[in-house]
């Protein structure tokens, strides 16, 4: 309704300013000091949850915070495809605050990474270095990280397969349903790629990225612009073998994750390219899903759940989408994305915020990992916490 009304204006050509001060009468409902504030207590909160872990015996190997199991903390190794982004978190909470308590710990559940700069068994070494190695070479300039990057981004490359022009996914066989899984997740994995062009003048990684969005477009997307979440290729040949889910409901149905994150992916191919193919991508990905968002603009777990409105939300879905907005929003010439954007926080900061000290440490409650697989239904979800502090700070960067 609000941004119908805001359309319409537009088109009666009435009006730049009326729309700025509407979006900036939003954007004052999202107090960014006080999320900051309020995340600080949160992360001090876990890190102190990690260390009584740790006096109870939780093995050195597992490095970072995840989820809640059964209300529990739970720890995750550095190959899980999560463990960036407690370093992420702790490193945003740096850059807003500049308060330069966040150093230590943030270099130290970066540093935990080191090691998975050499693991090649998943693609999601974007999420785990780059959210983690990427924000702490972004904010010291430490080349120590910048080499870490690099080799990140070498080891993600061996996954790319040059027939079927797309990077694989998963390595684990699902009663071997998939040869060559790609997952629209994935998209997000290149900006490291991206990153180690820039760090060395080595324009493969660019160029594998870019066969990848291709692909991925190409592949993934139905004529509505939703996606499918999983594309089976077959590697000999290239082919594409069957369209199929695993996270989301159905093989045809929208998981919601998976739509923010080809939204987000989109939006930073953009960024990295200028080739408006990724703009427009991105754009119809945006029009797809703010023509689904539920009323409060916070996602059910798959757009398509069969008892909507009885299904688990998932914030990290919102929050993703949200950070992805705020980008979108400065490339596009269409000026409403801030705009659902300041929705999607307001209602997180609303109505989604975990009472202080409690959850673990975890910011914001009611995600879903994988509902399918019955785990992680409506719980917090660290990635949901690192995605809605950059939304926060895209935010405030915008104004
Ligand atoms: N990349 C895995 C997920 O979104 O659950």
């Amino acid at each position: 309704m609000h941004m119908r009304m805001k359309r319409s204006l537009c088109c009666a050509g009435i009006i730049l300013p009326a729309l700025l001060l509407m979006q900036s009468c939003a954007a004052q409902k999202i107090n960014v000091s006080k999320q900051f504030d309020n995340a600080g207590v949160q992360a001090g909160y876990m890190l102190s949850v990690i260390d009584s872990l740790r006096a109870a015996g939780a093995g050195a190997e597992l490095v970072s915070p995840r989820t809640l199991d059964k209300g529990k903390l739970k720890l995750v190794k550095g190959q899980d495809w999560t463990s960036g982004f407690f370093p992420g978190e702790l490193w945003f909470l740096y850059e807003f605050t500049k308060d330069k308590k966040w150093l230590p710990p943030a270099k130290k559940y970066t540093a935990a990474l080191t090691p998975v700069q050499f693991f090649g068994g998943t693609h999601d070494l974007g999420f785990m270095m780059y959210c983690s190695f990427g924000n702490a070479y972004r904010l010291t300039g430490d080349t120590g990280y910048r080499n870490v990057i690099i080799q990140s981004a070498k080891t993600l490359a061996g996954r790319f397969n040059p027939v079927a022009g797309v990077i694989k996914s998963w390595d684990f066989a699902s009663d071997s349903k998939w040869k060559y899984p790609v997952i629209i997740d994935n998209m997000m994995n290149l900006e490291l790629l991206f990153e180690a062009t820039k760090l060395t003048g080595d324009s493969s990684f660019y160029k594998i990225a870019v066969s990848h969005a291709n692909n991925t477009i190409k592949n993934h997307y139905r004529p509505n612009n939703s996606s499918y979440h999983v594309v089976d290729y077959d590697p000999e040949t290239g082919a594409v073998r069957q369209r199929i889910t695993a996270q989301g409901y159905s093989d045809s149905s929208a998981w919601a994750r998976g739509q923010a994150w080809g939204l987000y992916g989109f939006t930073m191919c953009y960024r990295e390219t200028k080739n408006i193919v990724y703009l427009q991508q991105a754009e119809k990905i945006a029009a797809y899903i703010i023509s689904r968002l539920p009323k409060d603009k916070i996602p059910y777990w798959d757009y398509d759940a069969p008892l909507i409105p009885n299904e688990p939300m998932d914030a990290s879905a919102a929050a993703i989408a949200a950070s992805a907005l705020y980008e979108l929003h400065t490339y596009s010439n269409d000026k409403h994305y801030r705009a659902v954007a300041n929705g999607i926080l307001e209602k997180l900061c609303a109505s989604y915020l975990s009472p202080q000290k409690q959850n673990g440490g975890f910011i914001l409650l009611h995600s879903t990992g994988h509902k399918p697989a019955k785990s992680e239904i409506d719980v917090p979800l660290i990635y949901a916490d690192y995605y809605f502090l950059e939304a926060l700070l895209r935010s405030k960067q915008m104004k």
